[in-house]
């Protein structure tokens, strides 16, 4: 939620302020704002509503000069998104201004205290505690009014600070939430996220919490904690520029639907060597794998839905017992794990704030983590014990889409490897698995290309609420599906487990209502044609999705999307790209805003 950017150096700040915040738009898009120091003052502007209008007001920053700057798109927690609560805030001096990404949880007692020493607020934000609380401690070093004023903080924040009394630096500060410093040549940067900084360097350093660093145009000094300089590694970003940009697609996202084959290919071919699974970045002996009892699968939104998927797989092939949580629900559960609990956490962004308390609570307990993350050096990156990477690349649109059948490969990829350790898959078994996932990518192409009409179809479905039904890795497509269409398309989209319609939800099936039929699991899809027969006789009309060669349904559906044969385990992954191409073009028909949802950021760093 909220994306920072910082800029010191000697071209003008405020257009490459302007750029890096339209690259950390997908963080939150209510408000935004940038602040530069020129001639020995703070210059502000602050506008409610998207970048876009910011640019506008300030000619794409040429109206702006100065050449060291911050920079803040937001995600409104505290106050409504207005141009008063928009970042930066400035001190009551002028001498401090502000960008903050996170949650300060002990405001309101900060607010009073400030309230009573004579400082004025302008806002109703968390944020403004901040630069009154700088003002406060300033005595003429910033570094040490940065490190008390940090010190007085409940909560998360990564924070960008500019002073009028040290034109040319920057100061930053990070506390749960992600900050990364850009090293460039005669310039130095600090951002939420590595796309803001690519198209200006690829050398980068990577904060950790409590550490507080100075950016000049020829320096990057880190400190810890306590206050003493640290040498951090430099590290190479190793994705283009190209790869943060729509290159012609319309919408991020469905660049990002069509980026699939590539980046499951990417998940799994460097973990396959000579037709065996080897996890590198995560080896456990077949001891260990005994260990354990039991595994937890915990993530939020569509994370926990491919953790739902995952389940299937891991249980079918390893018959270990596995149980996917909700992180939002796991971490105030008491929850029962242990030093013999594998927990699985699984993240695209890795700054998931549930799922991050969810980890913590698990490692608290003895369990061991394996964190399954898309982006490098994130918190639950750091956190957990070992870290399957899921190498999706950068993911810019709100609606999770590779970020998720990336997560399906890995899960995939563990599954086998587990059940092969333990000795609990033949190895004919095995060899045609991992073939079934060599062949996945090419698979999830040929999905893409034999779903042509769909743009059609969903024109025909989606003129109103949708049931979305399935059994079994069926049903968690389901989820995902019923998912993508509520956030992007804004209709009502519910999931049940087919089996569960006749307990309650059938009551609902009137004429002409559109159900999504999820039937890609032979061994029980005869069970899911008798739930389409069900709504059916009730006027329902229904779409269903099924393996190519699958005829009993085409007599029964209305209308059929298929996707080529694939191993039932491994399903999930074809078949939740014709859903996300669904509620895709029902988006675009609506006119939503599909890249940037309402009321939705990409990375939910609060609670
Ligand atoms: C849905 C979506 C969200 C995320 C969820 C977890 O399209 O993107 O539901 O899946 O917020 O985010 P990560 O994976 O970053 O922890």
């Amino acid at each position: 939620m909220c994306g920072i950017v910082g800029f010191t150096g000697s071209r003008q700040a405020a257009p490459i302020l302007l750029k890096g915040l339209g690259r950390l738009e997908y963080r939150g898009y209510d408000s935004a704002g940038i602040a530069v120091v020129h001639d020995g003052a703070i210059e502000v502007e602050k506008v409610s509503g998207r970048i876009a209008k910011l640019c506008e007001k300030t000619k794409d920053g040429a109206a702006v000069p100065g050449t060291v700057g911050i920079g803040h798109t937001r995600w409104a927690t505290h106050g409504a998104p207005t141009d008063f609560n928009a970042h930066p805030h400035v001190s009551n001096d002028g001498r401090f201004a502000v960008v903050h990404n996170g949650i300060i949880e002990n405001y309101l007692a900060l607010r009073e205290e400030l309230i009573a020493d004579g400082y004025v607020f302008h806002s109703e934000t968390d944020t403004e505690t901040i630069v009154h609380l700088l003002e406060l401690y300033y005595d003429g070093d910033v570094k040490a009014a940065v490190m008390k004023t940090a010190a007085r903080l409940e909560g998360s924040y990564a924070l960008g600070i500019l002073c009028t009394d040290t034109p040319d630096a920057l100061y930053v500060v990070r506390e749960a939430s992600p900050l990364i410093l850009g090293v460039g040549v005669g310039e130095n940067y600090f951002a939420s996220d590595v796309t803001a900084l690519v198209s200006h360097t690829k050398n980068v350093i990577y904060m950790e919490d409590g550490e507080f660093a100075v950016l000049t145009p020829d320096a990057v000094t880190v400190y810890d904690c306590t206050g003493r300089e640290t040498k951090k590694p430099v590290s190479r970003v190793t994705w283009s520029v190209e790869a943060a940009e729509k290159g012609g697609y319309e919408h991020f996202m469905l660049k990002e639907i069509m980026e699939q084959p590539a980046a499951v290919k990417a998940a799994i071919a460097p973990r396959l060597h000579e037709g065996r699974v080897c996890l590198d970045d995560f080896e456990l002996t077949a001891e260990q794998l005994r260990s354990i009892n039991k595994i937890v699968i915990t993530a939020c939104g569509s994370a926990y839905y491919a953790g739902c998927s995952g389940r299937y797989a891991i249980e079918r092939l390893c018959r270990i017992p596995v149980q996917v949580e909700l992180a939002s629900e796991l971490r105030y559960s008491d929850p029962m794990v242990d030093e013999h609990t594998l927990v699985l956490v699984i993240s695209q962004s890795g700054e998931t704030a549930d799922t991050i308390a969810a980890l913590k609570e698990c490692k608290a307990r003895g369990a061991t983590v394996l964190g399954i993350v898309n982006v490098v050096g994130s918190t639950i990156a750091k956190l957990a014990d070992h870290t399957l990477y899921t190498w999706a690349g950068p993911e810019i649109a709100v609606a999770t889409t590779k970020g998720y059948t990336t997560q399906l490969a890995v899960l995939y990829l563990f599954a086998l490897y587990a059940a092969d350790r333990l000795g609990r898959i033949d190895e004919a078994r095995y060899k045609a698995l991992v073939h079934e996932l060599m062949e996945l990518p090419r698979r999830i192409q040929q999905t893409i290309d034999m779903n042509w009409q769909l743009p059609a179809v969903a024109s025909r479905y989606s003129s109103r609420s949708l049931f979305f039904i399935g059994r079994n890795t069926d049903y968690a497509v389901a989820l995902e599906g019923a998912l993508k269409m509520k956030e992007i398309s804004y209709l009502h989209a519910e999931s049940y487990a087919a089996g569960e319609l006749k307990h309650g939800t059938i009551a609902l099936i009137e004429e002409n209502q559109p159900v999504i039929a999820v039937c890609c699991n032979e061994a029980i899809a005869d069970k899911t044609l008798s739930n389409i027969v069900e709504v059916k006789a009730r006027g329902a009309k229904v779409l269903a999705l099924a393996f190519r060669d699958n005829r009993k349904i085409v007599s029964q559906a209305d209308d059929v999307i298929f996707i080529p044969r694939v191993e039932t385990v491994f399903s999930a992954a074809l078949a939740v790209v014709p859903l996300q191409l669904l509620a895709y073009y029902a988006a675009k028909e609506k006119g939503c805003d599909i890249d940037k949802p309402k009321n939705l950021a990409k990375s939910v760093t609060v609670e």
